[in-house]
């Protein structure tokens, strides 16, 4: 121990509820440890523009409630490059910047995981991201915030659907994933759940809208994940609307409301616990790694790994779902 004295932070990729208590922890874990703490603004854009600002406790305080990132967030193409990495590591030095927190998704860890192959410096990664879909961790900062605004809007769909009999297919987010889709599906009992995971939906949605007529349903709610083959809740909703003129269909997407909004207890408590684990696994020298939640317990996995594998939805809570909305 003693590498390290002085490290950065920065928020990279889409914004997700709870990024503002990672970098919390981050620097008070820093300061309790005697680090300097510097935050970089607009994530490896700014480390390549040089956008550092120091970072003392009283800059978090109040932050742990906030949604977004007070270092703002960005995504990135040079830092994909050779020489936009060389800026970086040159500012860093400048800097002298000898750790790097970096909170984001897939993007952020496959782009510190390259850094670390070319230069010393070490990169520790939080999983921050809605879509909950990055390997080694069983959840991302954020998804459990996302999942609540989604289920709190869907439940007013439900309401204004079983009043007018309506067929609703609601968009979520979770880029080519579906791990929103299926646990909103579940929390507000829709008739069905269309996942990327699963492909050509539409026609087994038929089958099953036509039991629900049978059945006398009032209303549908149908849950389509963005990332879905199909081409998204509007395209499918044309796909079946005609074969179901007893309901009116209407379309309805999310989008982004579901990544802002006050963190929910459990992402401020997983991001101060990630941000805590990420400056001591700077401290015990760790470089190239993610530190993630499994089986609630806080873990390392290799950039490597959190990068290449893939990492599979629930299939028996999928399974769930569709024998509960019988
Ligand atoms: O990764 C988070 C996410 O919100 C995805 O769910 C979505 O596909 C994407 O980002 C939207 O990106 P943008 O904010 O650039 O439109």
């Amino acid at each position: 121990m003693g590498k390290i004295k002085h490290i950065g932070v920065l928020t990279s990729g889409g914004d997700a509820p709870g990024m503002n208590a990672a970098i919390r922890a981050v620097v008070r874990t820093a300061i309790y440890n005697d680090l300097e703490v510097t935050g970089i603004r607009q994530g490896y854009q700014g480390l390549i523009k040089g956008f550092f600002k120091p970072l003392k406790s009283h800059s978090v305080s109040e932050i742990i409630q906030r949604g977004g990132t007070i270092l703002k967030t960005a995504r990135c193409e040079e830092f994909k490059t050779e020489a936009g990495r060389r800026k970086a590591y040159d500012n860093l030095k400048e800097q002298n910047i000898n750790g790097v927190v970096v909170i984001g998704g897939d993007g952020t860890f496959a782009g510190a995981r390259i850094f670390n192959e070319e230069y010393e410096i070490p990169f520790v990664g939080v999983p921050g991201t809605i879509d909950n879909y990055i390997f080694g961790t069983d959840r991302t900062i954020g998804y459990d915030t996302a999942l609540n605004t989604a289920i709190q809007a869907i439940d007013k769909i439900r309401d204004t659907a079983s009043a007018h009999n309506r067929l609703f297919f609601i968009e979520v987010m979770g880029a080519e994933a579906g791990f929103i889709a299926i646990r909103s599906g579940i929390a507000c009992g829709a008739e069905a759940i269309l996942i990327p995971e699963i492909k050509d939906q539409s026609k087994s949605l038929k089958k099953q809208l036509e039991e629900g007529k049978r059945r006398k349903k009032s209303s549908n709610i149908i849950i389509v994940a963005e990332g879905d083959d199909e081409g998204g809740a509007a395209k499918i909703a044309n796909k079946v609307k005609d074969d179901f003129k007893d309901y009116s269909v209407r379309v309805t997407v999310l989008g982004h409301i579901q990544r802002g909004g006050s963190p929910s207890a459990f992402d401020r408590v997983t991001a101060s616990r990630m941000g805590y684990a990420a400056v001591e696994a700077l401290l015990d020298d760790q470089k190239s790694v993610m530190v993630g939640l499994k089986n609630n317990e806080i873990v390392q996995v290799p950039f490597r790994k959190a990068v290449k594998t893939y990492k599979d939805v629930n299939w028996e809570l999928l399974e769930l779902a569709g024998i509960l909305s019988v």
